[in-house]
């Protein structure tokens, strides 16, 4: 119904265009001879044409163009030297690169011969669930000094750890350590391979020295070597020296070089050698091959020769333990400093799990560049947004290993708590893909590494599409919960944020204006996907929670009209702080927050419950339309009246709830809480589950595939969202503080058990947990906002 509208409107205004013209044609003729007549007409249509394409041309670039040229990321590269090196591929097991668009990278692979010649196994190199890894991620990582990693494969514990030195004012070096042990009682063999890379664009040089030693150029780095040190038990090595087509087929041109080197009537597979295109010789991927036995250790320093003096001393051997010591030991001071997690009483496993979990999101901080493809309604075809950079932590090293904007909101919590300047960096960075709409792509595929991983019909982002503006519930909780931590400089940060932040906000509140005064509504639901049981509402972030059966331009989503309640208070509260006027967006807040209007637009007095309002009817079904067919497409048994989807019960009922929107002495806080404990609705021994048991479309799958993601499964961060709300009710006089207490209380604790008894049990931090068993599923690891189970422990909110 909504297309249909739309192309009447452009008909429409297509013909008053040609009666316009037609009405000019006759103006003119009495006045003019026959000539000068037909003169004008063919001047004007010209004219019309040409002011028609440079206005069709202008719409179409809107869309990939820049909000302006003031910069809110104003230091980059080696102006932040501290932060230049990291372990910014999130998306491989093991790899350095700088943060600079594009760097030269170093990485790791490795595979156990006998498993790769019987096809038991692949090379590992990029993090990925088929490799079946028992468990991996980092132990401990500081986002800025070092990070200690622990990889199980099979009979193999691998340990990558890397500490850096000197780069409080330039550069600076670093070493990583790669350890093998067997943890059965057979020692193993396996094949590492360490390799440094080079982007086809990338300026400067590599080449090999000897096989335990690369050296290269950048003008950025300018000369720099790297040199494998102290190895042990190696049984032959070998090397390749080649062109790879690209960073994403790293691991495929290793595998196509591989070949058999007979040594001593021992065959080894070996690398490929020196293997260039013919009158080329500069390499752009060059690998060493260690073939060893468990117990195996080996360095590789990096380093730059920067007085051009030759190199001093390697960061190695002792050196290197009691740089990495002192490091870990101010990281586990510094955890303890921020979330005091010991003085709460937690035991020592818990608190090292909990630092795992942290510095595995810290650790999956990566450094992306390149360009979004996206489209709006005036471009026939995706087109490139401009080249940028994004320094964002990935909410799964494995399955989502670049940026998304409303995971980065939570996200930036515990990394705000940590260290606010990462955070605000990270959020400059997000400002700056901002176009001059206001509007900032949700999902971002930068690069070839990220976009070889992303299936193509996500690919594309439009720009009538939002996502929930968590980064104003970051600089919320900076301004609020963390204000002992800023600085004046970040106060300035966030004042220069301010113009893209009133852009950003009003893109939100004309684009995704609803029906009705003070309420919105997402947009990017379609009329014909047939083939859903409920069109999913990808932009919600909450892809197939049940809305309004039928989507139509009537509908009013109560988590959005939430999120921009909170987001206009947030807007005032910067205001306030930077000494701008926070009327406008107050007064915003006071009628979005109205519990007046918001029980009006969205309360079901039957259910007592808040609710969506759209076009629905709950008799629905996926299933065959006759019975030759052989896909299911979505049948509609009762015609769909407009109203509130009140059988639905889940976390978007309870949005009022989370971002505290409802008074603390309303009683309709207290039919929310009530329902909150109530197991046949949302509460489990696990955390809340996303749609209670009585839903429709609890559990139901939204396609014939497509099994149900926010319908039933737990989620971690709306429940810090709901605990958050809880302890605050908890603090807020009232006839329900008591109560807001005691679910208080019984959430976090049910959602800090089960959450650490899983990665006890299995490794892995979830993307979601079961319902009935409180078992991990979704894709693991999942550091992102799972993460925020450390804040819940700390009862930071
Ligand atoms: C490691 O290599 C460095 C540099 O060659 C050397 O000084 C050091 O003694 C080595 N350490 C061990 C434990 O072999
Ligand atoms: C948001 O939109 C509403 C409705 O158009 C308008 O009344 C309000 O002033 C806007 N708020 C801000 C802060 O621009
Ligand atoms: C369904 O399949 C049967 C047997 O293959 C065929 O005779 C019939 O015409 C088909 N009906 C339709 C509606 O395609």
């Amino acid at each position: 119904m909504v297309r249909q509208r739309r192309g009447h409107g452009q008909q429409e205004r297509g013909s008053s265009e040609r009666r316009q013209l037609h009405r000019i044609d006759e103006d003119n003729e009495p006045r003019k001879s026959r000539m000068s007549w037909l003169w004008t007409i063919v001047m004007l249509l010209l004219l019309s044409v040409a002011a028609h394409l440079t206005y069709t041309g202008y719409l179409e670039t809107r869309v990939t163009t820049r909000f302006d040229n003031n910069k809110m990321v104003t230091k980059s590269g080696l102006e932040v030297p501290q932060r230049y090196w990291g372990s910014y591929r999130t998306g491989v097991y093991f790899g350095m690169a700088t943060r600079e668009p594009h760097s030269p990278v170093l990485g790791l692979m490795w595979y156990q011969p006998q498993k790769l010649i019987q096809g038991a196994q692949s090379i590992r190199h990029n993090c990925d669930q088929g490799d079946n890894l028992k468990r991996y991620g980092w132990l401990q990582h500081d986002g800025v000094n070092f990070g200690i990693q622990e990889l199980v494969d099979g009979p193999l514990t691998l340990k990558t750890s890397f500490v850096k030195r000197g780069h409080e004012t330039c550069a600076g070096e670093w070493t990583a350590r790669v350890e093998a042990v067997s943890n059965v009682e057979k020692e193993q063999e396996l094949s590492l391979i360490f390799y440094v890379a080079t982007e086809e664009k990338a300026e400067g040089w590599i080449q090999e020295d000897s096989v335990m030693r690369f050296e290269g150029h950048t003008p950025q780095l300018g000369d720099f070597f790297v040199t494998l040190l102290n190895y042990s038990n190696v049984l032959h090595s070998s090397q390749l020296v080649t062109k790879s087509e690209g960073l994403h087929k790293l691991r495929d041109t290793v595998m196509a070089s591989l070949k058999w080197d007979v040594l001593n009537n021992n065959k080894f597979i070996s690398l490929g050698g020196v293997l260039l295109p013919k009158g080329d010789n500069k390499p752009n991927f060059i690998a060493t091959q260690l073939l060893v036995r468990t117990p195996f250790t080996m360095e590789v320093v990096y380093q730059r020769d920067e007085a051009g003096s030759g190199i001093q001393s390697f960061l190695a051997s002792q050196e290197f333990d009691i740089e990495l010591g002192r490091h870990s030991e101010n990281f586990q001071r510094k955890f303890e400093d921020k979330f005091q997690l010991r003085a709460k009483g937690y035991k020592q496993e818990d608190v090292v799990d909990a630092r795992a979990t942290f510095s595995n999101l810290l650790g999956g901080i990566g450094y992306f560049y390149g360009s979004s493809l996206v489209m709006s309604k005036y471009t026939n075809e995706p087109r490139s947004y401009w080249k940028a950079p994004l320094y964002s932590a990935v909410p799964s090293r494995s399955f989502f290993p670049r940026g998304f904007l409303w995971d980065e909101g939570f996200h930036e919590l515990l990394v705000s708590t940590w260290d606010v300047d990462i955070s605000l960096d990270v959020i400059a960075h997000w400002l700056d893909l901002m176009n001059i709409e206001g509007w900032i792509p949700r999902e971002q595929i930068l690069g070839e590494e990220a976009r070889s991983r992303v299936p193509e019909e996500f690919v594309v982002q439009r720009n009538e599409n939002a996502n929930p503006p968590t980064l104003l519930l970051t600089l919320k909780y900076m301004l609020t919960t963390m204000h002992g931590s800023l600085s004046k400089e970040h106060v300035n940060t966030i004042s220069r944020f301010w113009p893209r932040l009133q852009k950003w906000f009003s893109w939100y509140n004309v684009s995704q204006i609803g029906p009705v005064p003070g309420s919105y509504r997402w947009r990017g639901r379609s009329v014909n996907a047939i083939h859903e049981l409920n069109p999913k509402t990808l932009t919600s972030g909450l892809d197939d929670y049940p809305r309004a059966s039928h989507p139509t331009e009537e509908e009013r989503h109560v988590d959005l009209t939430c999120w921009m309640a909170v987001a206009s208070q947030t807007m005032a509260l910067i205001a306030d702080k930077i000494g701008q006027n926070s009327e406008r967006y107050s007064d915003t807040f006071a009628t979005l927050s109205d519990p007046l209007q918001m029980n009006k637009l969205f309360w079901s007095e039957s259910m007592r419950r808040y609710a969506d309002f759209g076009l629905h009817t709950d008799a629905v079904k996926l299933g065959r339309k006759s019975k030759n067919d052989s896909t299911f497409i979505r049948i509609v048994q009762e015609r769909p009246r407009l109203q509130l989807v009140e059988k639905t019960f889940g976390y978007v009922s309870l949005f009022p709830l989370l971002l505290c929107l409802i008074p603390a002495n309303s009683p309709k806080l207290g039919d929310v809480l009530n329902d909150l404990r109530k197991p046949d609705l949302l509460w489990t021994p696990y955390g809340l589950r996303s749609l209670s048991t009585t839903s429709p479309a609890y559990l139901k799958k939204n396609t014939q595939h497509d099994p149900p993601y926010w319908r039933g499964p737990i989620w971690i961060n709306i429940n810090y969202l709901t605990v958050k709300a809880l302890f605050h009710y908890s603090r807020s006089e009232g006839p329900y503080k008591e109560l807001a207490g005691e679910i208080y209380l019984q959430l976090r604790e049910n959602l800090v058990t089960n959450v650490l008894k899983r990665y006890r049990e299995t490794g892995f931090v979830y993307e979601q947990y079961n319902d009935k068993t409180g078992e991990g599923q979704g894709c693991k690891p999942f550091t992102g906002w799972s993460a925020l189970v450390v804040l819940i422990m700390a009862e930071i909110y």
